[in-house]
């Protein structure tokens, strides 16, 4: 089994959300259930963004006990001076360098040559270097650079002293088969590539993070990047709780651990749905409210005969204390009558068989039946003849 390191984003890339803003002690209260949600890696913000960001990353570097705590910076002194001041307290402290390598960021977002792209990142990754052991350096919009570059940028700048190289998809762009292929390029064409880690950081324009950070897995990816929730820019980022979830459910085919405590994983995502506001859609993975809901009559009568007919996680391995029947139009007699023992009503069949009736024809003008429905049904005179 191969251990792959979970670095968790929530608290840069999740709040760069659109109209996310979260206070310091609110980071922090997120940053302690991080922790215990066992993260190896915590980007905690960007420090040379404001006074204020600087503060609550020292607050947070100072607070964690046993995760690396990094700071963002641009590929310049400014940054990386803004970082060292803001982790210095830290346990592990870190610092996540970025310097954007595709055509299209260097020519008009950098207004840079490629070569004085590499030269850059060269000089802020060694100048880090000189304050820090744990330097990540991103090539960011990885996926749509030129292979070839990358590798010549990689191999300078693990020389200049990084220990983790991250190839960020920025834009959402890459597929599972062209990411994989993308990691094993890196591992067959950078010659000291062996001495640091290598980093998927995914995010959701197309709806394959998740698939995208698998696949990387797969392509040799020893440390992974996400936000709960999957919070991020635009359509976000890579859902943390989902690839935990997977890579535990599937290890069969994935072979990987990871030190993630899966029993935190609603806490964890309901702290940051509260604090952040940002509502988690009801069907999502793992973590929506309807994840574990069973509502037609065929599956539930399945999931109460035996739960694996169809449910593929245990609600409790994540935090649950149970799935959630729903009575809706879908559903039958089975489920209903276990509904109605769950709430104290028993009935003979005669009445069972009415009330079922009348709970059907409910259903036609209703999405979901309450326990209170069942009551007010049961005290309708027509049933009680
Ligand atoms: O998506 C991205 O490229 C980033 C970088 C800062 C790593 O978030
Ligand atoms: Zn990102």
């Amino acid at each position: 089994m191969r251990k792959v390191d979970i670095f968790d984003t929530t608290l840069r890339d999740g709040e760069q959300s659109a109209g996310v803003n979260l206070q310091s002690h609110e980071k922090l209260e997120i940053a302690y259930q991080l922790e215990r949600y066992g993260v190896d890696i915590m980007e905690a913000g960007f420090p040379a963004s404001s006074q204020g960001e600087l503060q609550s990353v020292k607050q947070i570097a100072e607070n964690m006990k046993h995760c690396t705590v990094l700071g963002l910076a641009r590929a310049n002194h400014k940054d990386i001076d803004a970082v060292r001041e803001a982790v210095k307290g830290a346990a592990k402290p870190g610092i996540h360098i970025f310097l954007a390598t595709s055509p299209v960021h260097m020519q008009y977002k950098l207004n840079k040559t490629p070569k004085q792209v590499i030269e850059t990142a060269v000089e802020s990754v060694r100048y880090a270097s000189q304050y820090f052991s744990h330097i990540q350096f991103s090539a960011e919009d990885a996926t749509r650079s030129d292979w070839p570059f990358l590798a010549e940028i990689i191999e300078k700048t693990i020389d200049a002293g990084a220990t983790v190289i991250n190839l960020p998809d920025t834009v959402g762009f890459t597929t599972p088969e062209e990411y994989r292929k993308l990691f094993e390029y890196v591992q067959e064409n950078v010659p000291n590539i062996h001495r640091v880690k290598l980093s998927a950081h995914c995010h959701d324009d197309l709806g394959m993070a998740v698939a995208n950070t698998l696949a990387a897995i797969n392509g040799g990816a020893s440390q992974i990047e996400g936000t709960i929730n999957g919070i991020g820019e635009r359509a976000g980022n890579a859902a943390l709780e989902e690839i935990a979830v997977a890579l535990k459910i599937r290890q069969d085919a994935y072979k990987i651990e990871t030190q993630i405590d899966l029993s935190q994983t609603v806490r964890t995502s309901k702290l940051v749905t509260k604090l952040t506001g940002m509502i988690v859609p009801q069907n999502k993975a793992v973590v929506g409210a309807n994840a574990f809901a069973h509502e037609s009559g065929i599956h539930q009568d399945g999931v109460l005969k035996n739960k694996q007919t169809y449910e593929i996680i245990e609600p409790e391995m994540i935090g649950l204390t149970s799935n959630k029947m729903v009575l809706g139009k879908h559903s039958g007699s089975h489920a209903f009558n276990e509904k109605c023992k769950e709430f104290g009503i028993y009935l003979d069949k005669k009445d069972s068989r009415k009330l079922f009736k009348a709970f059907k024809d409910l259903t036609a003008k209703k999405k979901e039946v309450t326990e209170d429905d069942i009551f007010a049904l049961m005290m309708d005179s027509s049933l009680q003849e």
